[in-house]
C-alpha cells in the first residue's frame, strides 16, 4: 500500500538531524525541519520548510509540530534529534542546575515531542516516531552522568510508550549511537575524542549518513513489526 510520506525532524539544522532531513527527502518524504530560532541552517539543507521550536517548552513543541503538520497537510513521521551533551566534568563539579538542564532538554524534550507527535499520528492509525538516544544511556559514560541518565531515560520512555501504543499502527523506537562525527563530538577535547574512539571495535566514529540510512529504514512502512526497541549504531561497542 502506498502512503503519504510527510516528516518532521526536530534538531534539523545540524549533525544527524541535517543528514536525516536529506536522507528522508531522498527517500521521497516532504520534510519540515524544526530547530531553535537562533539555529544556523546549512545552505544545502533540503528541508521544504523550517520552523522554530524549543523542546524545553511543551507549548512551543505542540505549536511547532501542529504548524508543521498543517504545512505538510498531514504527518506520518517524527524524528527527534534535539539534544545537548553538556559539560564533560566530574560529578563532584556538576551542579544540580546543570544536571536538571540536561535532563529537561534531552528527556523532557523527548517526551514533549512524543506527546505532540502522538496527537497527530494516532488518529490516522499509522506513524513512526524515532528518538536519538545514546550508548551512554546503556553503559553510562564517566563524567557524563546527566547526559547518560537523560539517554537512559529516553530508552525507558521509548520502551514504555512503544508497548502502550503497540496496536495503534504507530511505532516508537530509538537509536543508540556510539560516537558519530558531528559538531557535538567535534566540541570535545582531542583527549576525550581519543577515549571515545578507543571504545569502538571498528576503530572509527560513525557517520551521519550511516545514521540517516538507519532512520530511513525505521521510518519506512516496511518497518512494521518493531516498536519500543533500541537500534544499535555503535561499530560493535554495544553488548546488548
Ligand atoms: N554525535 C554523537 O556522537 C552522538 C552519539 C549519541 C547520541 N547523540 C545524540 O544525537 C542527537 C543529535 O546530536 P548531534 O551529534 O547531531 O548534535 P548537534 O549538536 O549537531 O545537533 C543537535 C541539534 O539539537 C538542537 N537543539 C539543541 N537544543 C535544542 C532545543 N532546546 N530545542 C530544539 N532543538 C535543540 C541544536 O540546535 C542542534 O541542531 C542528540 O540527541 C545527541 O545527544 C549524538
Amino acid at each position: 500500500m502506498s502512503r503519504a510520506q510527510r516528516a518532521v525532524v526536530v534538531g534539523a539544522s545540524s549533525g544527524m538531524g541535517a543528514a536525516i532531513v536529506d536522507g528522508l527527502t531522498e527517500a521521497g518524504f516532504a520534510v519540515v525541519g524544526l530547530d531553535l530560532a537562533q539555529a544556523t541552517w546549512p545552505e544545502s539543507s533540503r528541508a521544504a520548510h523550517r520552523l522554530a521550536i524549543d523542546v524545553t517548552d511543551a507549548d512551543s513543541v505542540h505549536k511547532a509540530i501542529g504548524e508543521a503538520a498543517s504545512v505538510l497537510g498531514g504527518l506520518e513521521v517524527v524524528v527527534n534529534c534535539a539534544g545537548i551533551l553538556g559539560p564533560v566534568a566530574p560529578t563532584t563539579e556538576t551542579t544540580q542546575a546543570t544536571f536538571q538542564r540536561i535532563i529537561d532538554l534531552n528527556l523532557g524534550g523527548a517526551f514533549a515531542v512524543t506527546r505532540a507527535a502522538l496527537d497527530h499520528l494516532l488518529p490516522a492509525g499509522y506513524g513512526r516516531i524515532v528518538h536519538i538516544a545514546s550508548i551512554a544511556g546503556k553503559e553510562g559514560n564517566p563524567q557524563m552522568a546527566a547526559y547518560s541518565a537523560s539517554k537512559a531515560g529516553v530508552i525507558g520512555m521509548v520502551k514504555a510508550i512503544g508497548k502502550e501504543y503497540a496496536a495503534s499502527g504507530v511505532t516508537v523506537n530509538a537509536i543508540a549511537p556510539a560516537s558519530i562525527e558531528t559538531p557535538l563530538i567535534a566540541a570535545m577535547t582531542e583527549e576525550r575524542r581519543a577515549i571515545q574512539r578507543s571504545l569502538i571495535p571498528m576503530g572509527r566514529f560513525g557517520t551521519v549518513d550511516e545514521v540517516a540510512g538507519l532512520v530511513a529504514y525505521i521510518t519506512s512502512p516496511e518497518a512494521s513489526f518493531t516498536t519500543g526497541f533500541v537500534y544499535d549504531m555503535s561499530g560493535g561497542r554495544a553488548d546488548y
